[in-house]
This record gives C-alpha cells, sequence and structure tokens, in this order.
C-alpha cells in the first residue's frame, strides 16, 4: 500500500533489505514468517512472538493532520512508537527525511527523539514537582538546547496558555495538562507532533479544544493522533489510517491539502516507511 508516491516524504516505511548491519537483523532472522515478510514482532523470553505490525507500507506528508484508529491492540501506539523512534523496526525500513533509521545506535535514537519528534500521551506525562515553564523547559534541555523563557512562554501562547507560565500541575485542569504536554513537545520545533489517546482522559469539552488545538498545529506540521474516536478522525484528519490485526485496512484521505496533491510544489514529506 502506497499512499504517496513522491520521492520526497517526511516518513516512508518500505522493505528494505535484510542485512546483517540491521538493527533488527537478527529478529529478522529468527522470525521471518512463511511468505518471509515480517513487520514488528515483539518476542519475550519463553513467550510466544506476537506480531504486531506487518505488510505495511506508508508514506506520511510534512504537515495535516492524521488519525491512526483500530480496536484495542491493532498496533495504533506500536505504529506511533516506531515513528516516534521509542521502538524499532524487526524487518522493513524507516525513512525519515529520505534517510533511513536502520542503523540507528541508541544516542541516535535520543536525537531523533529529542529534536525531531514530540510526543503527547494520555496521561500528559508532566513531572508534578515542576511549574509548567519548568515542564517546557526540560523538553528543551533534553533536545540540548537553552530553556529559553521566551521560547516556553511563545510555545504556552500558541496553546492559549499563556498566564499559567508559573502554575503547578495540581492547579490545572486536565484539559490545560494536556494543552502544557502539547507546549512541551511544540517548544522544540519538532517536524512531528506523535499524540497517543491524548483526549482519553478529557471530557468532551476538553477533548474538543485538544482536537481543534492539534489541528491549528497541524497546518505547518505533521501531526499523528492514534485514537479510538471515529466521529474526531471524520472531522478533523486529513487522512485516517485504520489498522485491524496489525495491518492497514484503509488509509483514505479524507480533506487532501493543495499542498499534499501531485505537484512539484509540493513540500517534502517526511516519514515514509513499509514493513512487509
Ligand atoms: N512490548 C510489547 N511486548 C509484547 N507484545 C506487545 C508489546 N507491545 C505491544 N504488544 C502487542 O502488540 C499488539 C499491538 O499492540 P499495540 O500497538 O499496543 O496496540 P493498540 O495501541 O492498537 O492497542 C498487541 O497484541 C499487544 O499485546
Ligand atoms: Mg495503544
Amino acid at each position: 500500500m502506497q499512499y504517496f508516491v513522491d520521492s520526497a516524504a517526511l516518513c516512508r516505511f518500505h522493505q528494505g533489505r535484510s542485512t546483517s548491519k540491521s538493527l533488527l537483523g537478527r529478529i529478522e532472522e529468527d522470525h521471518h514468517d512463511r511468505t518471509g515478510k515480517a513487520g514488528k514482532i515483539y518476542t519475550r523470553k519463553e513467550e510466544e512472538p506476537v506480531t504486531a505490525l506487518s505488510d505495511i507500507s506508508l508514506s506520511l506528508p510534512s504537515a495535516g493532520l492524521i488519525f491512526i484508529l483500530g480496536k484495542s491492540g491493532s498496533g495504533k501506539t506500536t505504529l506511533l512508537n516506531l515513528l516516534g523512534g521509542l521502538d524499532s523496526l524487526s524487518s522493513g525500513e524507516m525513512l525519515f527525511e529520505g534517510k533511513s533509521l536502520r542503523g540507528f545506535k541508541p544516542a541516535d535514537y535520543d536525537v531523533y527523539r529529542s529534536s525531531k519528534v514530540g510526543f503527547v500521551f494520555q496521561d500528559y506525562s508532566l513531572l508534578p514537582q515542576l511549574d509548567v515553564a519548568a515542564n517546557i523547559g526540560i523538553s528543551l534541555e533534553l533536545a540540548g538546547l537553552d530553556a529559553d523563557p521566551k521560547r516556553i512562554e511563545k510555545a504556552l501562547a500558541s496553546v492559549d496558555l499563556q498566564h499559567c507560565t508559573h502554575a503547578w500541575g495540581n492547579e490545572l485542569s486536565g484539559g490545560q495538562k494536556q494543552r502544557v504536554a502539547i507546549a512541551r513537545a511544540l517548544v522544540k520545533d519538532p517536524e512531528v507532533i506523535l499524540a497517543d489517546e491524548p483526549t482519553g482522559a478529557l471530557d468532551q469539552e476538553n477533548g474538543t479544544a485538544v482536537f481543534q488545538l492539534l489541528k491549528r498545529l497541524s497546518a505547518d506540521r505533521l501531526v499523528v493522533i492514534v485514537s479510538h474516536d471515529e466521529e474526531a478522525a471524520k472531522t478533523y484528519a486529513d487522512r485516517i489510517i485504520t489498522l485491524r490485526d496489525g495491518k492497514v485496512v484503509n488509509g483514505q484521505e479524507l480533506h487532501p491539502s493543495p499542498l499534499f496533491r501531485q505537484s512539484p510544489f509540493r513540500p517534502p514529506a517526511a516519514i515514509r516507511a513499509s514493513f512487509p
């Protein structure tokens, strides 16, 4: 399944060569299925390997809002973690801005995670002992940057929380905490924001505010949301990728932005991958 055929996808997965230099070569060799195809396979001692993803081929553009839908256990988090460099492929290859992550060492993944992607989790993952500004500052420091107050204020203004710089976690509502988490992802100006069930702990009103915010941010960067909320996906997504049993069953584009139509002026897309 190939959604975009341009050679400049932001991120792309595809079937790669299996070489002994491959990060996951050992797993590929051990756990190829009978067709010689594999995707993301989890192996644990004394347990049956779990194929979390297989037969996947995707190219993601450099901006826009993508929803990943699917039942529990269908592989959504695995896909998001692969995109975010929290996990690595068992076979195939992921290209980011045209460069393969194959052969990435742990330190390379650290750099990738801290500079290219911003994560947003269902439980916000804020540090309770720090105020809002310090929580956001950590994200800059992890990326090797100064915790510049102006930059932090700008990120907070982008999520409409400019008045909350020195608030503590217990002074914020769930919706506000999630917006702080989005500011923390945004402050380092990453190419991609990855959100795993970002509204899962929020009521409808706060959930809608978070989706609207992520939609707004997707105007000039790629935002990928894992969600169960089909209605929200239909409302906000430029494209919905549906997973079933670790396979993409649908990757329809709903509101293709003129920027992403086949055109010589399309901006470079960031992520391409396939793991057949
Ligand atoms: N670290 C892991 N070790 C072993 N199996 C895992 C691990 N993470 C996920 N899985 C399995 O991979 C499949 C996909 O999981 P996941 O990506 O978390 O699905 P979803 O996010 O759609 O609920 C499930 O069968 C799950 O049990
Ligand atoms: Mg999940």
